[in-house]
């Protein structure tokens, strides 16, 4: 069945980011010139996604106004002979459909999704978290849903491979590679942050999952976890004790712009990745470099 659903959750504080998100989400925080959950979104729409559920909190109201229409904008644009911004304005307003839901307490990715039940229904759905954007040539989420259709409706996690020392910051899987298909396994657990010395393998997931309605039945039934919350991974790992459930190394380029270094990084990246400004940033390191060896 088509996955037409994408849940992001963004109910998040954005504590890593304070003080600029003391009144703007993180998720408004640009990088180059588009906000960050625009190209989480974008990966959604361009893999076919239909739908966007944000799972929201308290002060994210200018992530679903983002994605509307500006007529007020459009027309000034207009007016001003800006056709080419115009339509840029005028195209993320018609981008997707956006349905937001709350999440009135945090407690816990596993406890945001199930937040999404009433939504969803009963369809298979993607699941994208918006501190990991990934530039890749096919959308991750579209190469899980290939996973997912491949292998009987599976639930479908996107996995890399880290480096063993970051695996506490990860949800990691453990799993048989399947007969010729090199970058797929059959998952058997799955482990919310283990330590590097407890970690069955390096291969973690950046937060990019298919997902089938059963899982609402498993995050019903899981205690809190890791850090004292309700985690996505402990309602997976409960799945896979019955089968059914791939883990798929995905082709890209991931960023972690969920902390500072991170969201540096992935500035520098994007800027050398645009025809608009690749030149403007290739100035900016070759000037700061000679700088920073004379200094
Ligand atoms: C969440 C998930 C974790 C996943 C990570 C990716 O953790 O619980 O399994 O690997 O996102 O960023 P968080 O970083 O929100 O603590």
């Amino acid at each position: 069945m088509k996955v037409k659903t994408a849940v992001i959750p963004i109910a998040g504080k954005g504590t890593r980011f304070l003080p600029a998100t003391k009144q703007i989400p993180k998720e408004m925080i640009p990088i180059v010139d588009k906000p960050m959950v625009h190209y989480v979104v974008e990966e959604a729409v361009e893999a076919g996604i239909e739908q966007i559920v944000f799972v929201t909190s308290t002060g994210k109201e200018q992530i679903e106004n983002y994605f509307d229409r500006n007529c007020e904008l459009e027309s000034f644009l207009l007016q001003n002979g800006k056709e080419e911004l115009y339509e840029k304005i005028k195209s993320i307003g018609q981008m997707t459909e956006v349905i937001t839901v709350r999440q009135k307490e945090q407690l816990g990715l596993g406890h945001a999704i199930a937040c999404a039940a009433p939504i969803v229904g009963h369809d298979p759905f993607a699941v994208l978290l918006g501190d990991d954007i990934v530039l890749s040539e096919k959308p991750v989420i579209k190469q899980l849903c290939e996973v997912h259709e491949n292998y009987q409706s599976g639930t479908v996690i996107g996995v890399m491979e880290v480096d063993r020392k970051e695996t506490d910051k990860y949800g990691i899987i453990s799993g048989s590679v399947l007969d010729g298909d090199p970058k797929t396994y059959t998952m058997d657990s799955m482990v919310e942050k283990p330590k590097p010395s407890e970690a069955p393998t390096c291969l973690a997931t950046p937060g990019r999952y298919i997902l089938n309605p059963d899982i609402f039945q498993a995050l019903s039934e899981i205690p809190k976890g890791a850090g004292g919350e309700y985690q996505l991974t402990d309602a997976i790992n409960l799945l896979a004790k019955d089968g059914g459930v791939y883990a798929h190394i995905f082709d890209g380029d991931r960023f972690d712009a969920g902390n500072i270094p991170g969201y540096l990084r992935a500035t520098v990246e994007f800027a050398l990745r645009s025809s608009e400004f690749r030149s403007d940033m290739e100035k900016i390191i070759v000037e700061k470099f000679s700088e920073i060896r004379k200094s």
